[in-house]
């Protein structure tokens, strides 16, 4: 019954279409096989033994080129054996693999011995299949090849299908693994905690395994599954980087090892810890998508390349085809959290509306506390009906309000969570993840349902359902205030309750679509007490992300910075609030808060009530200035003139639109020592034959610059915004349209 890669019929059969510019191609005497795409290739062959083996990603190659075919690595040592020191694009754990394996499972008679070797291709509507099996076995893994033309970032997962006649157990299953050739590196990735998310962590890459995960069952604050790996040392503008993010929601991890001959092997999907997927006779598995791209231009230029990936390909209610397809600009917010956090009332919200609107806010969003008896974070949570003590005629006459000063109206929810004190818990305690008879540990004094089980789903959906059909609401904040503890699933048998890492977050991913299906115009915002569930996964459904409770404008500058490193401006919620800051206590202008907030999707969050006429003034100014100009601040290309990491005493970021007609520039002081003058920005990715009109948005550059001048002057010369710009935490921004 086994087949093996030698059989030449099954490639001569199964040989690609070479024409298309960015079709995969099949070198069937090499048994290679080749995806193009933007300014990468990406090459694989099966070896002598069968294995799929990973040969080249990288700079574009020539149309000519042939990559040579897959050797096995030579046995290195008895015991560096070939088996392990070999590249496989999904390695099976068996024979004599040390390094991570991409599938581990046990079989029903307690063999664990997993090899797996090509066995058939063929090419998809966007892209390639391979399948490979395994020596012994009907297991059976379809590995999904799709590399975006323009891009070159090419997606990969896996469906894992079990054709033999007993059970087997799932005990490991990534999505992909990528290899890179022995040479020095360095790591960059995101860690944080609430509050303290997007720090962009930075190290040489040295022999054993940097793990990054969650194991809290959705994505977590700790850190998210983006890494980039750049050769030599980090550079924000030269250099090579290969860039992978990982599209899963739930428990999920990345592991980067530097082998014992110096090569590198990133491999990412479900969490292993407490993993364990039982696939029945005929039953598969798919694997979350791991996306990786390659880029010849730092760090710059792999985020940059990302963001537009994301605008153009992952975020949902996107206008126009292809490449050019993008969602529209988020709408202004207004947030009441940080006003009047529970306190929510029909007349309190109607007055933070009036004040909104007339700072030219596009979109009102009720918070937290409006809803079933939650006068603080103890009860309320699960029982979604409207509080009428709150809202003696239910949400309509807000909305209507809303309606009548010209925005649309958004409210918050946190669907998978429920207080104990609450009646949908008194009714359905069953309903939270727990192991019968053990302790339920609560945080910020709630449980989580288990979506896994499809009566919760049903419910959460059929709530969420009846809430936008009854009320005119455009957006929902989804918020999620916890991470799992005790995750039984006690409705299954124990060998099988472990699916409630897949299953939940599936069930998830489902609510979303359904709903949008159902109420397509609904946007959604992800939050998790800040940006603790922001991936590519949820952005298929989310229109937009919390990024972190931590609101305050300098601490957000370092935020924005490591967040962009992976997610587009245009997603990143930045709220203007109160100073002196709630969490560090930190006075700053309203024009350095506006400013720290207008370099992603601008919101205000402040008691708005209490502000004074020229407070309110400044802030309608900027809204304005905001508006004209917020299709490049959010969807063009981001360079990071200086990075405010590391203590930096400044920071400025440029953004240029995609036809380089316009240019946003913003610059910030942290404390002026010394009487340092602020650097000279020298301005990128501008068309240099092209005059730009320089015109401030806030603060002024130098006397002497020239209003117009060519995008070379403004990328060689430079902008000096002059020895006035000095103080503490002092901000500044320009705009450039060409002439
Ligand atoms: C956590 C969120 O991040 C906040 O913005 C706010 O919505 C609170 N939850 C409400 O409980």
């Amino acid at each position: 019954m086994l087949k093996t890669f030698s059989c030449a019929a099954v490639f001569a059969a199964a040989t690609l279409a070479l024409s298309a510019q960015s079709a995969p191609s099949f070198d069937k005497d090499a048994k290679v096989f080749r995806l193009d795409g933007g300014n990468t290739s990406y090459v694989f062959g099966v070896n002598p033994r069968g294995e799929l083996q990973q040969l080249y990603w990288g700079g574009r190659l020539a149309a000519g080129d042939q990559v040579p075919a897959a050797v096995p690595l030579r046995e290195a040592a008895s015991f560096d054996s070939s088996y392990t020191t070999t590249p496989e694009e999904y390695a099976g754990w068996g024979s004599g693999l040390f390094v991570e394996p991409a599938l581990k499972v046990t079989f029903a008679n307690g063999n664990r011995d997993l090899v797996l070797h090509y066995e058939s291709h063929q090419a998809t509507p966007n892209g390639l299949d391979v399948v490979l099996k395994d020596i012994k076995s009907y297991i059976f893994v379809t590995l999904h090849y799709e590399m975006d033309p323009t891009s070159g970032i090419l997606a990969r997962w896996a469906t894992i299908e079990n054709r033999e006649p007993q059970p087997v157990t799932l005990e490991q299953a990534a999505a992909a693994a990528w290899a890179l050739p022995p040479a020095h590196y360095s790591l960059n990735y995101l860690t944080g905690r609430w509050a303290g998310e997007w720090t962009l962590t930075q190290e040489t890459l040295h022999p054993g395994e940097r793990v990054i995960e969650s194991r809290r069952g959705s994505t977590g604050h700790q850190a998210n599954p983006w890494f980039a790996i750049q050769a030599g040392e980090p550079s924000e503008d030269h250099g090579e980087v290969w860039f992978g993010a990982l599209a899963w929601s739930g428990s999920w991890r990345i592991t980067v090892a530097q082998d014992q001959l110096d090569a590198i092997r990133v491999t990412g999907g479900f969490n292993p810890f407490d993993f364990g997927y039982v696939l029945h006779p005929g039953q598969s598995l798919v694997t979350p998508i791991f996306y990786g791209g390659y880029s010849a231009h730092g760090l710059g230029g792999a985020s940059r390349m990302l963001h537009h990936f994301e605008i153009s390909h992952v975020l949902p209610h996107r206008v126009g085809e292809g490449d050019q397809a993008a969602p529209k600009p988020r709408p202004v917010i207004y947030n009441s959290w940080e006003a009047t956090e529970f306190n929510v009332t029909e007349a309190g919200q109607i007055a933070l509306a009036e004040k909104a609107a007339a700072l030219g806010v596009d979109r009102f969003v009720m918070d937290d506390g409006w809803f079933g008896q939650r006068k603080d974070d103890h009860a309320g949570l699960g029982d979604w009906y409207v509080n009428t003590q709150k809202f003696p005629h239910g949400l309509k006459p807000l909305i209507d309000r809303v309606h009548a000063l010209g925005m649309d109206f958004g409210l918050w929810v946190e669907p998978e969570m429920v207080n104990p004190d609450s009646d949908l818990y008194r009714k359905h305690p069953e309903w939270v993840l727990n192991f019968p008879g053990r302790p339920r540990s609560e945080q910020r004094n709630q449980l989580v349902l288990n979506l896994a089980r499809p009566d919760v789903r049903a419910y959460i959906l059929a709530f969420l359902d009846k809430l936008l059909t009854e009320n005119d609401i455009a957006f929902l904040k989804w918020d999620y205030n916890r991470n799992w503890s005790e995750p039984g699933w006690d409705q299954l048998p124990p060998a099988e309750q472990k699916k409630v890492y897949v299953e939940f977050t599936r069930n998830l991913y489902q609510i979303f679509a359904e709903l949008k299906k159902r109420h397509p115009k609904v946007e959604l915002e992800s939050c998790s007490g800040g940006g603790g569930r922001v991936d590519l996964g949820i952005l298929k459904y989310a229109d937009e992300v919390w990024p972190s409770d931590n609101t305050d404008p300098f601490d957000r500058l370092t935020q924005q910075d490591g967040f962009t490193y992976a997610y587009t401006p245009q997603i990143m919620m930045a709220w203007v609030t109160d100073s002196p800051h709630w969490l560090n206590k930190r006075n700053t202008s309203l024009s350095y808060r506006m400013l720290s907030s207008m370099q992603g999707s601008l919101g205000i969050g402040a008691n708005i009530a209490k502000w004074s006429d020229e407070e309110a003034a400044t802030a309608k100014r900027l809204i304005a200035a905001y508006h004209q100009v917020q299709p490049t601040i959010v969807q063009g290309d981001l360079y990071r003139l200086i990075a405010p990491r590391n203590g930096s005493e400044f920071s400025a970021t440029q953004t240029v639109n995609r036809d380089k007609s316009q240019s946003v520039v913003f610059a910030f002081i942290h404390s002026t020592q010394e009487g340092r003058t602020f650097p000279r920005l020298k301005l990128q990715g501008l068309d240099p034959a092209a005059q730009y009109a320089l015109t401030p948005i806030e603060g002024s550059a130098t006397k002497d610059t020239p209003a117009t001048a060519s995008g070379a002057w403004w990328m060689n010369h430079g902008l000096d915004l002059g020895e006035d710009f000095r103080g503490d935490f002092q901000a500044a921004a320009f705009r450039l349209d060409k002439k």
